[in-house]
């Protein structure tokens, strides 16, 4: 299977991810019969990209990175710039091997222009995965009853606890397990700088170090005030507790007003400031919160160390369910887009006999 990408954005998570596929592409081959072509790049700033025969992803990653674009500049709103890269590939789309890797800016507000290139690209036939909370938190329902009459996938493993796969966790392996809530810390960017504000470091020193690891959003102000997290809760609340809340309604408080005394004063009860999102089914209405929780040392939440992020889910047949993540980064994040496209390359052809076991099973040719 040979699946023509169109990327839409082109910052630190899609430039790790073009190197991953290169990094990969053997691995990929081999296993899964996959080859992966990239034939678009559109970013908002730096220029455009468009060849049928695939572009040199990996040069075009080093072209920008040393200060140039990646092509011709173009002034138009990107959806109609993407309109025109998915009607080139209409061959590609109808045989269902075009996909659309959406790593746009989050716009926490209304999740644009996200939300507009995933249902640009599912009306046009290409199957959609993206590492950007917008859409799901905000247009889940709508963008995946557009999916399903399509016969598309709308995918997006990457927008909570990067490769960790949790959405894939639900959606695969927990057969009539229902969700009826969760607690955790999934916002890297504030666990680091509360972990370092106890070991003394500053605030701003803290976060200009997840900004230069590109951890921290572009606008840190999405990460500090909460604004990240309430998109993963809502992300979250959304696909697993079927609920229909958006990040802009519900309860959110930030780490801004967290002071390094009231960390170190938490510190010597021998209990840990963190940013806990959490949300829960009551009376058949589902609530979430993002709020700093002074957590006993006991809690597992407690034990997180700079950027480790971990959910608690409360579920009915299997009781609470923890997954912890000790590892985050771009790798991950950029892992989280190929897990996905993986996915897309199995719903094709299922993987071939001679991948080895744990790399094929899973497949149940859904859809
Ligand atoms: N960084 C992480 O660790 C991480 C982890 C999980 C999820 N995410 C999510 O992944 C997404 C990308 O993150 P990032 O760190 O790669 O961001 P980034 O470095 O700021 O890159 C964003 C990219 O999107 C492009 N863009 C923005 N608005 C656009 C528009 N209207 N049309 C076309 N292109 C547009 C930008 O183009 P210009 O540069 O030309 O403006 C840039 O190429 C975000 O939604 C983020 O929340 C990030």
């Amino acid at each position: 299977v040979t699946l023509d990408l169109v990327l839409v954005g082109f910052g630190n998570v899609a430039r790790r991810f073009v190197r991953l596929v290169e990094e990969k592409r053997q691995g990929l081959a081999r296993d899964f019969d996959l080859r992966l072509r990239i034939v678009g790049i559109i970013t908002r700033r730096h220029g455009t990209a468009h060849s049928s025969r695939g572009l040199d992803a990996p040069g075009l990653t080093e072209r920008l990175e040393s200060g140039r674009l990646v092509g011709k500049t173009d002034n138009r709103p990107s959806v109609r710039v993407l309109r025109d890269h998915l009607a080139r590939h209409a061959a590609s789309a109808r045989t269902r091997r075009l996909v659309v890797v959406e790593t746009t800016t989050l716009d926490v507000g209304r999740g644009q222009p996200a939300v507009d290139h995933v249902r640009a690209s599912l009306s046009a036939g290409a199957h959609v995965v993206t590492a950007n909370k917008g859409p799901v938190a905000i247009a889940y329902r709508d963008l995946m009853r557009l999916a399903d009459a399509a016969r598309r996938r709308f995918l997006f493993e990457g927008t909570v606890m990067d490769g960790i796969p949790i959405f894939n966790l639900a959606r695969e392996t927990l057969p009539v397990v229902s969700v009826t809530g969760f607690r955790g810390v999934i916002n890297s960017t504030t666990n680091f700088i509360l972990t370092a504000m106890e070991g003394g470091e500053t605030f701003s020193d803290a976060l200009s170090a997840m900004q230069k690891a590109g951890i921290a959003e572009a606008d840190p102000s999405l990460d500090v005030d909460g604004w990240d997290a309430a998109a993963k809760a809502c992300a979250l609340a959304n696909v697993l507790l079927d609920a229909r809340l958006t990040p802009s309604t519900i309860h959110r408080r930030g780490i801004r007003d967290v002071t390094s005394e009231q960390v170190a004063a938490a510190r010597r009860m021998g209990r840990r400031i963190k940013l806990v999102a959490s949300a829960a089914r009551r009376d058949g209405k589902v609530t979430a919160a993002v709020e700093p929780v002074e957590l006993p040392s006991d809690d597992l939440l407690a034990g997180l160390e700079r950027q480790q992020n971990a959910i608690i889910f409360h579920t009915d047949v299997l009781g609470e369910l923890a997954i912890v993540q000790l590892g985050a980064g771009l790798t991950q994040t950029a892992y989280a887009l190929l897990s996905d496209l993986v996915t897309i390359a199995r719903d094709i052809r299922p993987a071939p006999r001679r991948a080895r076991p744990g790399r094929s099973l899973g497949w149940r040719g859904q859809r």
